[in-house]
């Protein structure tokens, strides 16, 4: 029986091109990423990476009842995961906080310092930290979305580790399209900042927004 997956994961899901050598579902807990992965390439390497031991054990077993070939469980620190050299493979990092994204992707990219890599993250929290350092690194980016689910948004960045692509900005494009879920986002995301004391950052949104005509 195909796989069902939620809005955000076949979101997440649609985003991985099948150019990739092997995936990379970073800090995977269920795995339905990965098995997603696994169900849409079975020919390609998919890697799923946690850090709990009792997650992966668990994982473990339910792989194991797929019958799938090609893939690899991995209970480890995701900074730490071992890159093959000369390939070209799409690390995903999503549902993870955005300080854990930026330690992750410093703790890989550092281990690997040669190499053109891609990314597919979408956290939960701090996106505009995130986006400053990604842009800091010299990373670029080649398609961003937001997904809304639950009541819930997501931003979902599909991203290089070197340059070439767009620039990433301090807010997502999305925000231009000003639909109702936009307008909700960005409303939270300037009470969330105010409400932590960061005036500035809450500033640099509310002119964003006032941009896309999306404060009434
Ligand atoms: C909320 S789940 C996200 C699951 C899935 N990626 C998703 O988007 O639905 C977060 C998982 O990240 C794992 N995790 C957090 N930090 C990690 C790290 N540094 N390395 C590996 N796994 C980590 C946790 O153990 C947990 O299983």
């Amino acid at each position: 029986m195909p796989l069902k997956l939620s809005k955000r994961l076949t979101s997440l899901l649609q985003h991985c091109g099948p150019d990739y050598d092997a995936f990379w579902d970073c800090c995977c807990d269920h795995g339905l990423l990965g098995m997603g992965l696994l169900e849409q390439y079975p020919q390609k390497n998919v890697h799923f990476v946690d850090q709990v031991g009792s997650i992966t054990a668990k994982l473990a077993d339910t792989l194991a009842q797929l019958h799938a070939q090609h893939y690899q469980v991995h209970t480890l620190n995701a900074a730490l995961i071992d890159l093959p050299p000369a390939q070209h493979p799409l690390i995903i990092l999503a549902g993870i906080g955005g300080e854990t994204a930026i330690e992750l992707i410093n703790g890989i990219e550092s281990r690997h310092p040669s190499g053109q890599r891609h990314y597919l993250i979408s956290p939960n929290y701090q996106l505009y930290d995130l986006r400053t350092f990604l842009r800091q690194r010299g990373f670029s980016l080649l398609r961003e979305s937001l997904v809304t689910e639950n009541g819930r948004h997501n931003e979902i960045l599909l991203l290089s580790n070197s340059g070439g692509h767009k620039n990433i900005s301090p807010c997502g494009e999305f925000w231009q399209k000003g639909s109702a879920q936009q307008r909700d986002y960005c409303q939270r995301l300037i009470r969330h900042y105010a409400q932590k004391q960061q005036p500035d950052i809450a500033a640099q949104y509310t002119a964003v927004a006032q941009q896309y005509g999306l404060l009434t």
